[in-house]
């Protein structure tokens, strides 16, 4: 079996990449820990446990920051919806996270078996950054860690150069690309192609016809709402589902080594990922990026783990 952690902003595409790795049958996930992200922090603890509970686990669920480390909390609920997970009804309250914080989680989780915990982190990264100053051994000792985060290929979604993730806490993305962990990013850019699910896909998806396959799609419809308004486009996109797919299978991507720097602080730039292609600035590479996925392998990912 592989060893996951998953970290989380639980909102309506952290709910199905959550449910693709609960659902995976060689994979543990040891534990999932939740970042205020897309919702507060309640609500997403809550969402990460309607999750684990629709899919009749019992993986531990673990509160963690509930703001970035500098910056004041912004949510994505226009787009999620207020409850994140597309406002549609469903019963997403009064169910009890495990005790302990996620920090200590993430911590004791990956240093108590060096090598062997796939990190896959679907929201800022706030509780693996504040984990890393704790302890910094957590580089060195986690397996790998599969990033949904940063824009590649412009645009940005939250701002014209930036993705939400990298956004909402881009001094925490500076501390984990600085700490030497072994990153494999999958951006924003990969979510709007191979990521994106139009409506011939969502019937194939409804097709399933489980109870998994229908909340996949019940739940995207304040991105699909939020997509035709913005830009006219038919259909959601599911960058933490792609994400989470790469995990699973690396082999469905293209992944070349970067060397990649984050623009810190609160101007235009906040979160821009800057990636130095040509190798001009001398810098050694510190991350891997995943490209060119097809949409079909990601599909074809997605929907074996729907049935
Ligand atoms: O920019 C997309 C990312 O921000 C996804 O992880 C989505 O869930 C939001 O957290
Ligand atoms: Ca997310």
């Amino acid at each position: 079996m592989r060893r996951f952690l998953i970290d989380t902003d639980t909102a309506s595409d952290d709910a199905v990449a959550v449910l693709m790795a609960l659902r995976a049958p060689d994979v543990k996930v040891e534990a999932i820990t939740v970042v205020a992200g897309n919702v507060p922090l309640d609500q997403a603890v809550q969402n990460a446990l309607y999750t684990v509970e629709l899919c009749g686990q019992h993986t531990p669920v673990y509160a963690g920051l509930e703001k970035p480390i500098l910056h004041e909390l912004i949510t994505a609920r226009e787009v999620h919806g207020q409850d994140g997970m597309g406002d549609i009804g469903l019963d997403l309250s009064g169910r009890q996270a495990a005790s302990g914080h996620a920090v200590d989680v993430l911590i004791d989780t990956i240093c108590g078996s060096p090598g062997e915990i796939t990190l896959v982190t679907l929201g800022p990264l706030t509780n693996v950054a504040v984990a890393l100053l704790r302890e910094p051994k957590l580089a060195e000792a986690v397996k790998q860690c599969v990033v949904m985060g940063g824009a590649y290929v412009l645009p940005g979604n939250i701002t014209p150069l930036a993705e939400f993730n990298f956004y909402a806490d881009p001094e925490a993305v500076q501390i984990v690309f600085e700490s030497g962990m072994p990153l494999l990013l999958v951006g924003w850019e990969e979510s709007m192609s191979a990521g994106f699910v139009d409506p011939d896909d969502s019937a194939k998806l409804l097709a399933i016809g489980t109870k998994y396959s229908e909340f996949t799609i019940n739940i995207q419809g304040g991105v699909a709402a939020y997509l035709e308004e913005m830009v006219g486009m038919q259909g959601f996109d599911l960058p933490d589902p792609l994400a989470m797919a790469v995990a699973l299978e690396p082999s469905i991507a293209e992944i070349v080594k970067r060397r990649v720097d984050v623009v810190v602080g609160d101007g235009i730039a906040r979160g821009q990922t800057i990636v130095d292609t040509w190798g001009v600035t001398g810098q050694p590479a510190n991350v891997e990026i995943a490209q060119n996925i097809p949409r079909s392998e990601f599909l074809r990912v997605l929907s074996q783990l729907l049935r």
